[in-house]
């Protein structure tokens, strides 16, 4: 598990001290590669204890090479990470309500689902803590997913803009996904009620990550419509600030898919993108969602 008593994201030291696993650092800002764990076998506890400290120290991690990785261990993965919860609008597997489908097809001209940076539906009181995905059959090259680590982006705030950014408190819909400001429905999802789209729930900008102890921001420009107390267009000003300044290059890195890879990222401290740049390609996922937590203000 990560030290409690750490100040900072950058006093990790992202890839020392494991004994029975290598943790491979993606870069100076976010993710990592594992080595050493097949995740289609039962695992030692000590095992476990160190990929989950990786998890915690990278906020994205992934493994490579994971051929015969089943639905059932594609679940046992997830839970180790939190209790399950999957995402109201995408579908699911047939009889794995829990395992849900990113899919797109090659002759698709609609929005790449999950384009722009995010965190998956934070329109939800108790927004997914994970998301595992499982690539089973992606393009040679494109269709990378994207990161960015919101603890970092957190730090490099100046004390004063860190400060201010501790008081706000977010408003998040799903209004743009398929509530009343949703207009026709140009990706791949389920049919949805329009007024739960519309329903508003708040979570602090700043929170306090329970896996790590360190504040992080959470906010997005998909679901968090405006800051409570602003106005539309100062709660834009700001979002737009905070969204430009987490897109930095210093605090992002993406990560290219290789059928067999799995990853999971942490859905409160990272954003993630997912690339549109393979035209003509298909591309099929499977992914498991944990939550059930609502998010600790830092003040
Ligand atoms: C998502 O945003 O949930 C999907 C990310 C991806 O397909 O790369």
């Amino acid at each position: 598990m990560a030290e409690r008593n750490q100040k900072s994201w950058r006093d990790f030291d992202r890839s020392a001290g494991y004994r029975h696993i290598e943790v491979m650092p993606l870069n100076g800002a976010v993710a990592a590669e594992v080595r050493g764990a097949d995740l289609t076998k039962p695992l030692p506890v000590e095992v476990w204890s160190e990929i989950e400290r990786a998890f915690a120290e990278n906020v994205v991690i992934y493994f490579r090479g994971q051929k015969g990785f089943s639905r059932e261990d594609h679940l046992s993965f997830a839970q180790h990470f939190g209790p399950l919860q999957k995402i109201p609008h995408i579908f699911s597997v047939d009889d794995y309500p829990d395992v849900q489908i990113v899919e797109r097809l090659a002759d698709d001209k609609r929005r790449v689902v999950g384009e722009g940076f995010h965190n998956d539906s934070t329109f939800m009181a108790t927004p997914p803590t994970t998301v595992t995905m499982h690539a089973i059959d992606v393009p040679d090259f494109g269709g990378d997913t994207a990161f960015a680590n919101l603890y970092l982006a957190y730090e490099t705030l100046s004390p004063a803009m860190q400060k201010f950014c501790e008081t706000l408190i977010g408003v998040n819909s799903a209004t743009a996904l398929f509530g009343s400001g949703a207009g026709d429905k140009n990706v791949m999802m389920k049919d949805m009620k329009a007024e739960e789209g519309d329903q508003e729930v708040e979570h602090p900008i700043v929170s306090v990550h329970p896996r790590t102890g360190l504040k992080h921001l959470f906010f997005n420009l998909i679901y968090t419509r405006r800051l409570k107390g602003f106005s539309e267009k100062e709660s834009r000003l700001i979002l737009n600030f905070l969204q430009e300044h987490v897109s930095s290059m210093a605090f992002t890195g993406r990560v290219r898919w290789e059928n067999d890879t799995v990853l999971i990222w942490d859905n409160w401290a990272a954003h993630h993108s997912a690339i549109a740049d393979y035209p003509g390609k298909y591309r099929y996922m499977e992914r498991v969602t944990t939550g059930g937590l609502k998010l600790t203000g830092a003040q």
